[in-house]
């Protein structure tokens, strides 16, 4: 059995995302979600506060590790032992992308195998940036994240109304919330 890595942004965690964290627990000895530290973005969510919310999403596999980590994939992949980088495959569109990915982590690193997971098709629809596109306009987002993480988008853009959030644009509009519960 294998240990996968299963890198990204999370920023946020969707259901989607736990859909592929739970099938990869149970095809891999140990999946780690590994967060991209990544200074050229500008993300809703802290490195830390992402961490937390994946922790929190989490919490219920006994094979899952979740970490962050800077630089190339392959190189964090190789430091912790794995051999496989797992991603989940939604519509054709991603298609393109993963499979450019997937090339250059290949000939980076030859051992290293990665595996597609196909979204359920519940979730095939859904990224973290519809996410945060409806929260900020005042949808619902309770059958697209958790309801904690769901909780933490609100009070984000909350506290944006407010012009409390420096990683939001000054334009940001204004958002009528919907009651949390
Ligand atoms: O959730 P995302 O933003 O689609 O994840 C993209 C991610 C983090 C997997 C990808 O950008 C990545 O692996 N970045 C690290 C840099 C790297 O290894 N680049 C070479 C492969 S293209």
């Amino acid at each position: 059995m294998a240990i996968a890595i299963y890198p990204g942004s999370f920023d946020p965690i969707t259901l989607g995302h736990i859909d592929i964290i739970e099938r990869g627990c149970k095809l891999f000895e140990k999946t780690i979600v590994a967060v991209l530290r990544n200074p050229n973005k500008s993300p809703l969510f802290t490195v830390e506060e992402r961490l937390q919310q994946i922790r929190i999403s989490t919490a219920h596999l006994s094979n899952v590790e979740v970490d962050s980590f800077e630089g190339l994939t392959v190189n964090y992949a190789r430091i912790r032992s794995a051999q496989v980088l797992l991603r989940g495959l939604r519509v054709l569109s991603d298609f393109e992308m993963e499979l450019q990915m997937a090339h250059t982590n290949k000939t980076l690193a030859a051992e290293i195998e990665t595996v597609f997971l196909a979204t359920s098709k519940e979730y095939s629809f859904l990224s973290s940036s519809v996410v945060k596109e409806i929260a900020r306009f005042g949808g619902s987002i309770d059958h697209f994240v958790p309801q904690h993480v769901a909780l933490d988008i609100y009070k984000c853009y909350a506290k944006t109304q407010h012009g409390q959030n420096p990683t939001l644009p000054e334009t940001a509009p204004r958002v009528n919330l919907p009651h949390p519960n």
